[in-house]
């Protein structure tokens, strides 16, 4: 008996009608109904179905996603909940770089308190490469809220190198504390990146960093860009569109809630 004749009956037959629901609730599978137990920000009735429904079958072929790790990325930030799109987009991100075989480092510019951080170190960890976690562990820099970003508040301070440790974990990572692009001078040797998360609000630490990460991915590589489309952070906007101007390849934009955008290395001009 299908869900909908069930509650047609129970209409049908009011007195009846508990004993046809519970035949209606039996007829939804019982994974489904679990998932709808939890509560909203928790969902993960609209992750991608490797995540769910098929997650035994992605485990098998060795994927990285872990339900458990979505503590990592709620973790002193609940805000993290209203947006899970964002870390699924992230966490896919990861799973075409290993099936696709790319290799190189990784890194992101705007680690704050390390919940987007700690995805990048385990697949760092899994690619047997570094994540290098770039950030003041202090929060913007007044020298960067000026011209576009002149009216941003401070923010970000309410962290610290410890607390991102203490969460990312420290194996195949570098932490690179420090104003960027000045932090740029305690990096060893000359890295090539497979995928580069972007996620510093402004425009002259997205400037710099553009200049510097694009040239060094790798061919396929990826670059995710946070708050591109968001319409919070002109000035992140402004940098991004400048860049690629005349860059042969285009913007994607995420549906997510933060407006991240992303683009893939060509290896050579078209
Ligand atoms: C939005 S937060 C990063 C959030 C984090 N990626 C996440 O998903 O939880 C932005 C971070 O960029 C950092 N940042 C901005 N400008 C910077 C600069 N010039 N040098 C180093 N860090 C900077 C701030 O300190 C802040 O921690």
């Amino acid at each position: 008996m299908s869900l909908i004749s069930q509650i047609g009956r129970a209409f049908r037959e009011p007195g009846k009608a508990w004993r046809y629901a519970k035949i209606a609730i039996r007829t939804i599978p019982f994974r489904t109904r679990l998932i709808r137990l939890l509560p909203r920000s928790f969902s993960l009735t609209h992750a991608p179905e490797r995540y769910v429904t098929h997650l035994p079958k992605y485990r098998e072929r060795g994927g990285l996603f872990d339900p458990a790790d979505s503590g990592k990325w709620l973790s002193g930030n609940p805000n993290n909940a209203g947006d899970m799109p964002r870390y699924h987009f992230l966490n896919l991100s990861c799973d075409q770089i290993l099936k696709e075989g790319i290799s190189g480092d990784v890194a992101e510019l705007g680690v704050f308190r390390g919940n987007s951080a700690f995805l990048l170190a385990k697949l760092a960890r899994r690619l047997g490469t570094t994540a290098y976690l770039f950030d003041t562990y202090e929060g913007f820099d007044q020298r960067d809220l000026e011209g576009v970003d002149a009216a941003a508040p401070t923010a970000f301070s309410n962290t610290s190198l410890d607390r991102v440790k203490r969460l990312v974990g420290e194996e195949n990572t570098v932490f690179v504390a420090g104003y960027f692009p000045d932090s740029l001078a305690k990096v060893e040797g000359d890295p090539r990146f497979c995928l580069v998360h972007l996620d510093c609000d402004l425009y002259a630490p997205m400037k710099a960093a553009l200049e510097y990460f694009y040239p060094r991915l790798v061919p396929g590589g990826w670059l995710i860009i946070h708050d591109y489309a968001s319409l919070v952070w002109d000035g992140a906007e402004k940098a991004v569109d400048e860049f690629f101007a005349d860059k042969p390849e285009n913007l994607v934009l995420i549906p997510d809630k933060a407006g991240t955008a992303v683009i893939r290395r060509l290896s050579r001009m078209p």
